[in-house]
This record gives C-alpha cells, structure tokens and sequence, in this order.
C-alpha cells in the first residue's frame, strides 16, 4: 500500500476550555493538566457529512485522481444523522465515485483498521485505488450533561487516498470484548412486543481511568511487538502516529516506547479526541506541512470502544 493523497476537514467553531465553563463545573486547568486538550471544533450549522466530503475531495485532488477512478470507498464512522445508508455510501454520491463502499464501527480505531483491510484488497488485486476515510462526531456521542466525558472530544474527518505499490511492513489488530468500560447504546424503536427496558437508549458511559490505562498498555505492547515483527527499532520510525485521546496517555506511550518527543507529534491539545478520524487528520497535517518525505516510516496506532487497537507500519 501507498499513500498518494490526503485530507482532512474541521468544523469552524472553536470551542475553548474556559467556554465550556459556562455549561459544567470544570476549568481549564483541570481540563489542560488532565488532557493536555485546550480547544476542540465543534460541528454548528455545518454536517459531518460536508467534513467528509471535503476531507475526501482534498485527498483525492492530492492524489490527483478523480472520484470515478477509485475501486472503493471505505469509511469508519460510529454516529451520524442516518443509521444506513452508511456514511461511505453518502459520500460516494457526494463526491462523484462509482465503485462500491462500506463502513467500519469500531471507534477510535477505525482508520487504521480500514487501511489494513484497503491493505488485503490491494494485495489480492481486488482493487487499485481506495480511498479510506474517516469521519466522526463524538461530540454528540456524550451527554452535555457530563463533564467526564463531553470535555474531551471534538469533531473532525480525515482521508486518504491509497493505490498498490508501496511498502507495507505489517499490522497487528487485536479485539478484547467490553461492554461495561466504554460504550453507548443505540436509540431503537418500542415494539409491542418489547420487554421493558430491554432497549433504553444512553449517551456515552466510561469509566475513564480504566480506558486510559488499557490505552496505554495496549497501544505499548501491540507497537512493541509490531517493530519486533517486522525487524524495526524505534529509531527508525519517523513518526508514531498515535490516536489522538489524551496527551498523557500519548506521552505514556512515548515513554514506554522511548525515542524522541518529536517522533510523536500531536494534534490533541487543538482538536481534542476526534475519535478514528484523529489520525487521519494528523497524517493530513504532517503531509500539507511538508513534515513527512517519502521513504518515511510511519507507525500509526489506535484504541477505542471494543476494545479494539490496531496498529500497523508502513513506508510513506
Ligand atoms: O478514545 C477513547 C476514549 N476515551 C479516552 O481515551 C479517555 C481515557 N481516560 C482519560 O483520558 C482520563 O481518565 C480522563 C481525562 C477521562 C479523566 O482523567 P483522570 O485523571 O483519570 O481523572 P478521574 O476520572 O480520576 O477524576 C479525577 C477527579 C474526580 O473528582 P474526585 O472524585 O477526585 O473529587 C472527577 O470527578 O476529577 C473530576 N473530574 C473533573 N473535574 C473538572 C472529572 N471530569 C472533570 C472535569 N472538570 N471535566
């Protein structure tokens, strides 16, 4: 696999700790010394679905193909306004491509799972052009009634536009079965038959210090026997490229990993945790920054609801 394009896309509504004052009893310096977050986009009169379209039309002009040369469209999206069609489905029509999509739900590590499976359909010839997207909404996962957890995240889509041709080194992808730590049910519709309180919907629950430490435990493990997989050493990579959810889990990461603080850059502290489009939009951002070269090794690693955590390593 090899990446030829990407983008991403952010709502323009800044949203900064001392604003969020106004609706809980929190400040930001609990927000900044516990997160490391200081603002976060918060989607107003525009819809995720926009995001995604831009983020995917920006991909697809760096890639300098068009929407009807792509074999697939794969997304990863937890909410948006419609259960089906899927996201990848909508965008598709949005943008012009013919060929056919699907979605992966499984959070914060969606991005790195679609890669990894844009990765087998390339292998196996299935496809040549994939354009891997994600876009999420977390910010609507949450109750605003909850300071644990409506803090923390901002909104965001990222793409990336992947052909044959380049090195993939490998992925791990790993799932641990948990419906008590994180997790959110979804809104069903009573039927008569229903047996009461079977299907009561509910904002997101977590219990936040659990996640953080199966996050950095994880993350850690799965990107040490990753490099030790396929023979590489931390010094290597140019850039672990980590989900974006808290900068002290990043920095625990980082400091069972080792290697420099620059090998981890961080988008965290502007965007808060935009769920598995973080990624997507800090590969953006080093690419238009001019950050990363070809022939650049880079680490991606995600962890989410699940819990799943998938990492994989790849040259740019
Ligand atoms: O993408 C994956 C999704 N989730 C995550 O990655 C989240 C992983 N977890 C975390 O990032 C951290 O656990 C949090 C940031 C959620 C919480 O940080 P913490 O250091 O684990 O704090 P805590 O939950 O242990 O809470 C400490 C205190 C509590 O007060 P008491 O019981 O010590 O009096 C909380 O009630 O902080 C209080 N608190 C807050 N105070 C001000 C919790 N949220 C807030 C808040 N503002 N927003």
């Amino acid at each position: 696999m090899k990446i030829i394009g990407t983008g991403s896309a952010l709502p323009k509504k800044v949203v900064t700790n001392d604003m969020l004052t106004e609706f809980f009893d929190t400040s930001d310096e609990w927000i900044r010394t516990r997160t490391g977050i200081e603002t976060r986009r918060i989607l107003t009169d525009e819809s995720l679905f926009d995001l995604a379209k831009t983020a995917s039309t920006l991909a697809l002009e760096s890639a300098g193909i068009k929407a009807e040369e792509l074999d697939y469209i794969i997304c990863s999206n937890v909410n948006n306004n419609y259960v089906y069609p899927s996201m990848s489905c909508i965008i598709q029509g949005a943008i012009g491509a013919h060929c056919p999509c699907f979605d992966i739900r499984i959070a914060c590590a969606g991005f790195v799972y679609a890669l990894d499976v844009a990765e087998s359909f390339l292998q196996t010839g299935r496809a040549h052009k994939i354009l891997v997207l994600a876009a999420e909404e977390p910010t609507r996962f949450c109750s605003w009634k909850q300071r644990e957890t409506a803090v923390l995240f901002g909104d965001g889509a990222g793409a990336a536009v992947v052909t044959d041709g380049g090195k993939y080194f490998g992925a791990r992808t790993t799932t641990i079965s948990n419906t008590e730590v994180l997790y959110q049910r979804n809104r069903l519709e009573p039927t008569p038959f229903e047996v009461e309180g079977v299907y009561l919907d509910h904002p997101m629950v977590m219990q936040g210090r659990e996640v953080f430490r199966n996050a950095v435990s994880n993350c850690s493990s799965e990107i040490s026997a990753l490099l030790k997989d396929t023979n590489h050493q931390v010094s290597d990579i140019k850039y672990f490229l980590l989900h974006q959810a808290n900068m002290r889990i990043i920095k625990g990461i980082e400091q069972y990993l080792g290697g420099d603080p620059e090998q981890y850059p961080t988008t965290v502290q502007k965007y808060g945790n935009t769920s598995s489009a973080s990624i997507a939009i800090l590969l953006d951002e080093l690419v238009r920054a001019n950050k990363i070269s070809r022939g650049d090794l880079l680490v991606m690693s995600g962890f989410g609801a699940g819990f799943t955590t998938g990492s994989l390593l790849m040259e740019y």
